[in-house]
């Protein structure tokens, strides 16, 4: 999408053929900073460090890892110790272990002197597929705004709440839950998007803000509270949020706080989707809310807040007192009960088994195997 009217992604490769450029995602929306790759470490480092994250970037990111590691050493030692270091970066997002699978099955039966070639060709096409998948996301979505523009007053606009970041900085394009929004704004309708801030590390006000921002489409940043209260007074006509895991059964694994958006839509009548690809639903996993690892992450993030003073400064600041326990659970789990809709690359899907394995057949015999 565009950043000061230039088109950028939010994961490449350098013209050197080699290294791996990526938008440090910790420095939004104050600086953009572009980070280099050079190495399988550094590509764990930048998952681990959340310089990028989101599901369906995490998983490119793990490819180019690979590519990275197979590059200074084509070994099967080097593969195993490279998907293992990848694979320990963050546990709830499915796609990591998506992409390293598919990365280690394409590579294996080579020698270790074609590895390099190939998982770099290998990582480009799973970057190049994300981007397709959530263009195929934006169509069958954009059929939902229309259907709702249609349903609506001629000219009103349309009022969708997110949660988090499933945006364009979250994949390698697009986005998942954004894709739908940015073709409704680029076809001319009046699109406005209810952004939850999303605490503690604010990727709804850090990023889903700058992004939006940057492409001109309408926004209101709220704190995580809001939600409900704009849905009791009909100022929110549908929720479009994104996905880290979806079980065989259409549980939903997303940031933590969607399911009390998920709640709240379903105590007001309000359609309630999630946009996911398909390399986000887990046909190993049922219950989501007992069985998906959900990531705990550093307290910090929740005693403090990190913003730019009125002179430029970027500085933290401590928000809880100091000794108070503090808990950082990073994902919850909505039950498919409550999902309206899942928006799929290959259509919008009811949140249950049978759809779900109807949409990918393919992917539940991978999971058989
Ligand atoms: O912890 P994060 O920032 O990686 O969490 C991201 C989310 O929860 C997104 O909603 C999800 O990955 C979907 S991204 C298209």
């Amino acid at each position: 999408m565009k950043v000061e009217g230039k088109h950028i992604r939010s994961i490449w490769l350098e013209p050197d053929g080699w290294s791996v450029s990526a938008i440090d995602q910790r420095r939004l929306p104050h600086e953009f900073v572009v980070a280099r790759l050079k190495t399988c470490d550094a590509a764990a480092d930048a998952i681990r460090s959340m310089l990028v994250r989101g599901a369906p970037l995490i998983g490119a990111t793990a490819a180019y890892g690979i590519a990275l590691a197979m590059r200074a050493d084509g070994s099967d030692a080097a593969l195993d110790s490279a998907c293992k270091m990848l694979i320990a970066t963050r546990p709830t997002a499915i796609n990591l272990k998506w992409a390293l699978d598919d990365m280690r099955s394409t590579l294996r039966h080579l020698p270790p002197s074609a590895r390099a070639e190939a998982a770099y060709r290998r990582a480009g096409e799973i970057a190049e597929d994300d981007i397709a998948i959530n263009t195929g996301i934006g169509r069958h979505g954009f059929a939902l705004i229309e259907a709702i523009v249609a349903a609506k007053k001629p000219g009103e606009r349309v009022n969708v709440l997110t949660h988090c970041n499933a945006g364009w900085l979250a994949t390698v394009d697009w986005g998942t839950a954004t894709a739908p929004i940015y073709l409704a704004h680029d076809r001319g309708h009046a699109v406005h998007v209810w952004v939850d801030e999303t605490r503690p590390r604010n990727q709804g006000a850090s990023l889903t803000a700058w992004e939006l921002g940057h492409h001109g489409v309408p926004h209101t940043v709220i704190p995580d509270n809001t939600g409900g209260h704009l849905m009791q007074h009909g100022m929110v006509d549908l929720v479009i949020v994104g996905t880290d895991r979806v079980t065989a059964k259409g549980d939903v694994c997303n940031k933590i706080g969607t399911y009390l958006k998920a709640l709240a839509a379903h105590d007001n009548g309000i359609p309630f989707y999630v946009a996911l690809p398909s390399p986000t639903i887990d046909f190993g996993v049922d219950d989501g809310i007992r069985q998906i690892p959900i990531e705990q992450r550093a307290v910090d993030e929740v005693t403090t807040m990190t913003g730019r003073t009125a002179d430029g400064r970027i500085e933290t600041v401590r928000v809880v007192p100091d000794g108070s326990p503090v808990a950082n659970y990073g994902f919850d789990v909505t039950p498919a009960r409550l999902v309206t809709g899942l928006i799929t690359e290959r259509g919008v899907i009811r949140a249950d088994r049978a759809a779900l394995a109807a949409a990918f057949p393919e992917r539940v015999a991978a999971a058989a195997e």
